[in-house]
């Protein structure tokens, strides 16, 4: 069972990942107490319990957890939804010695973790992540938070839980749009870091899009291995744990052009991706060979819709990214499959170049499409 531990200077903790892991969730709790008095609370949504709160409900035996609902979606990660939890939570007599456990995607864990870090000026909690950008991201490394109307993310603390506990059977029931956008945070991990996971996910694509427990459970582990040794490297974003944000500053520029409506959150990293792996490839920083091989991955565990935008319009959102340090934009670009280089001296003329040429190859992939359907249809 891959056990990965995550080091750094304000907590330790483990990632465990494996299939029937919900089974065991009130003994693993119980153990990371370790003897200490505590009463859990459960975060979730009732469209996750609905599927499998009776197998996590099994587990806890005479002493019951307190379920706790949110509304599922980004629109509800705000910090009404957090305030109304934190009712809940006092009316339910919950004093320091509460365990909160987020049971649920991104949303809930940023909520809950956020939730965690103010309530009664800190509990300890624990993340159960259910879906794939959730088991590979933002469960590990201690970000949390909330969104304004002003952007996403613009409130939070770092909050590190006690454990992560990843039951991959839970991805069973996701759709599976979110499965294949959840992936591309994995290319993107093998990408940056990891080259054996990207070959791994070349050569086992089918059974990983398929949803295969065992094939998942590998990539889930890698995954989360490139984090945990990023986070632990560097916790606060000073430097390596910036190459996290590959594919981000035009991923995070096409959501907004597109009112975080049209794509899931992978998707726009996908399209990110390619157009910082193109920049990467202008620049002679990366072969066409390795390039190819990259946006082929990508497109692979698509398909990534395509979106209406500018190009100018997107290198202009790139400017609002918080990830800017001082005027000058970073950029994380490829140098070969498993090893990336943040480059600051990206020029804007340079971007609009990427983000052109990657909206061309969007016509061209949705064309290609189009095309082959009529001529299917033909054929027929
Ligand atoms: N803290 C971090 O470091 C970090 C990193 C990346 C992303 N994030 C945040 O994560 C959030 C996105 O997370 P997400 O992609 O998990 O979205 P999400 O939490 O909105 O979940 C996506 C959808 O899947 C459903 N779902 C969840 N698990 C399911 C399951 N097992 N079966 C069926 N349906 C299921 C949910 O109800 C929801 O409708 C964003 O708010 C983003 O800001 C945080
Ligand atoms: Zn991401």
């Amino acid at each position: 069972m891959p056990v990965i531990a995550l080091k750094t200077p304000s907590a330790s903790y483990d990632i465990t990942i494996a299939s029937g892991l919900l089974k065991t969730l009130s003994q693993r709790l119980k153990r990371l107490k370790a003897g200490k008095p505590y009463r859990v609370f459960i975060v979730t949504s009732p469209e996750i319990w609905k599927l499998w709160g009776k197998r996590v409900l099994a587990s806890f035996g005479k002493e019951q957890p307190t379920v706790l609902f949110l509304p599922a979606g980004e629109r509800h990660k705000r910090l009404r939804t957090l305030e109304s939890l934190a009712e809940q939570m006092a009316e339910a007599g919950a004093d320091r010695d509460a365990l909160l456990v987020a049971f649920g995607g991104g949303v809930i864990g940023d909520l809950t973790g956020f939730l965690a870090a103010i309530y009664m000026r800190g509990v300890p909690y624990v993340q159960v992540p259910t879906t794939l950008l959730a088991q590979v991201d933002s469960s590990v490394g201690g970000k949390t938070g909330s969104n304004l109307a002003a952007g996403k993310n613009l409130i939070g603390s770092f909050h590190h839980p006690l454990a992560v506990l990843a039951d991959t059977d839970v991805l069973a029931t996701l759709p599976k749009a979110e499965l294949r956008a959840g992936l591309q945070e994995s290319i993107k991990a093998g990408v940056i870091y990891d080259a054996k996971l990207f070959s791994y996910l070349e050569r086992n694509a089918d059974a990983v899009l398929a949803g295969d427990v065992k094939a998942l459970t590998h990539v889930v582990a890698a995954s989360v291995r490139v984090k945990a040794d990023v986070v632990s490297k560097d916790e606060r974003e000073n430097g390596l744990r910036m190459i996290l944000n590959y594919g981000h500053t035009l991923g995070h520029a096409i959501e907004a052009a597109t009112n975080y409506k049209q794509l899931l959150h992978g998707e726009a990293v996908g399209w990110g991706s390619i157009a910082a792996t193109g920049l990467g490839w202008m620049r002679g920083m990366v072969s066409e060979k390795e390039a190819e091989k990259i946006i082929a991955l990508i497109l692979r565990y698509g398909p990534l819709r395509p979106f209406r935008a500018r190009a100018d319009k997107l290198v202009a959102l790139t400017g609002s990214d918080k990830k800017n340090r001082s005027g000058s934009l970073s950029f994380v670009l490829p140098k070969k499959i498993g090893v990336v280089e943040i480059v600051r001296d990206v020029t804007k003329d340079e971007m609009l170049a990427a983000a052109e040429w990657m909206m061309a190859l969007m016509k061209s992939e949705s064309s290609l499409k189009t095309k082959t359907k009529t001529v299917k249809k033909k054929a027929r």
